[in-house]
């Protein structure tokens, strides 16, 4: 199994291209199920997680050509509208093939993706919310059964902004009968990119990216040419990595706007930022250690819970006591007995963790558990003395294309070994 090998305390500096969000790509590829047209979408990243939709898809009956980043989707011919267990438990954002499945044909049988390494994450706001539309659902041995003659425009109202249901529900409307509006939405940039690749596809939509989403559904939607937004946590994890090793990072394709929660905090804590709302991009030099921080994740635009770890691998070198409160997954905390390794002090209660800022972290041999924490330890071995190991980096490869390559660009010593 591949691991990353990484030679830390080297000064991070110059420019990285972010790639595209694979957080935007996943339901907008998925979108292509609402259409009998064919869909172009530019700057797809090449991850697992984008192989494992195009699979799905493949299996749905969506055609699919990879050229570069370009990817194009065509769903003239829905060969099932089965999702099997076998494909969705490898990724859970499969789920989101229900609202599309069932808006144009009718029905949709989906595996329940169940639980993962960072909490329960139920989908009942999704099935509350498509039962809203008029579906009826049942759960039969573990799958998702929806059935509806058409789905019916009506008002769905979130009990909080989760970004699942709100891709879901969203893509769902696109083809009801009539006005649907959604409460309560997830504001997140990434639901903006949704939003824009349906309209761009004919949907009749208004307010993504806000608290309040309107569609007025259609018969059928066209094919598309959309290019995907840049993905502002690995904009954010890149920038972090300027942080811990006192150097100077420019982030390229990025929206400062999508990032400012982090930025802000960046500062907090000493670093100088510079945003580019134009030219997209984001320089950040650090001269000085960190200083402590106290933050708290929550739904955009507040703190991503996507950075949680990787801001406290910045904390734990910090001078001063910090504090991170992770208040959207309950057990998103992984990274804490990994990055104690390397020399962290850190004490999590409840779901609070105190990090008592230390001078320097020293290498170790450690374990990837998911794909954010994972990339805190390699942001924890750019900043450690000597050598550090991650293994299990197929965590990694979810959700970060080319790693390796891009912090070997900025002046790391890092490599993958077999
Ligand atoms: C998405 C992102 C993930 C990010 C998260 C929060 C993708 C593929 N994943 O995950 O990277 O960390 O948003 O920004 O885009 N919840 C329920 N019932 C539901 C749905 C959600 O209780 O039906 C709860 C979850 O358990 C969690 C919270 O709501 O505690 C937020 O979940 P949600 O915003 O839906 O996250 P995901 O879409 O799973």
């Amino acid at each position: 199994m591949d691991k990353i090998r990484i030679v830390g305390e080297k000064r991070l500096s110059g420019q990285v291209e972010v790639s595209g969000a694979k957080n935007a790509a996943l339901p907008i590829l998925i979108s292509s199920l609402l259409s009998e047209k064919e869909c172009r979408f530019d700057r797809v990243p090449d991850l697992q997680d984008i192989r494992t939709t195009l699979k799905v898809l493949r299996h749905l009956g969506v055609s699919s050509k990879v050229v570069g980043s370009t990817v194009t989707l065509n769903g003239q011919s829905i060969a099932s509208t089965e999702a099997p267990y076998d494909l969705v438990r490898t990724m859970r954002a499969s789920v989101w093939v229900l609202g599309p499945l069932l808006a144009r044909m009718g029905h949709a049988k989906v595996s329940l993706p169940g639980g993962c390494a960072i909490g329960a994450r139920p989908i009942n706001f999704h099935l509350e919310g498509l039962k809203k539309l008029g579906a009826q659902i049942e759960l039969e041995n573990g799958y998702v059964v929806a059935k509806a003659n058409r789905l019916q425009g009506a008002r769905v109202a979130f009990e909080f902004p989760s970004v699942g249901a709100t891709a879901n529900l969203m893509m769902a409307a696109t083809l009801a009968k009539g006005e649907t509006v959604l409460e309560g939405c997830a504001k997140e940039p990434e639901m903006t990119d949704l939003g824009n690749a349906l309209k761009a596809m004919g949907a009749q939509i208004e307010g993504h990216g806000s608290d309040v989403i309107r569609i007025q559904g259609k018969d059928s939607l066209s094919g598309c040419h959309h290019p995907i937004m840049g993905d502002r946590i690995e904009a954010g994890t890149y920038l972090a990595s300027a942080v811990l090793t006192q150097g100077d990072v420019k982030v390229l394709g990025i929206s400062p706007d999508a990032l400012e929660a982090v930025l802000v905090q960046f500062e907090q804590i000493g670093a100088v930022v510079e945003r580019d709302l134009k030219g997209l991009s984001i320089r950040l030099q650090m001269k000085q250690r960190p200083q402590a921080t106290n933050l708290t994740t929550l739904p955009f635009p507040g703190f991503p819970t996507d950075m949680q770890a990787q801001m406290m691998a910045v904390l734990c070198l910090a001078s001063g006591t910090s504090t991170v409160r992770e208040t959207i997954f309950e057990n998103r905390f992984m990274h804490v007995p990994e990055l104690l390794r390397l020399g962290a002090d850190i004490q999590v209660k409840g779901n609070t963790a105190v990090i008592r800022g230390v001078e320097s972290f020293t290498g170790a041999p450690l374990m990837a558990t998911d794909l954010r924490a994972s990339a805190s330890l390699i942001l924890g071995g750019l900043a450690a003395k000597g050598e550090t190991i991650v293994n299990r980096v197929y965590h990694l490869d979810r959700g970060y294309e080319k790693l390796e390559t891009k912090f070997k660009a900025l002046g790391a010593e890092i490599e993958r070994i077999a």
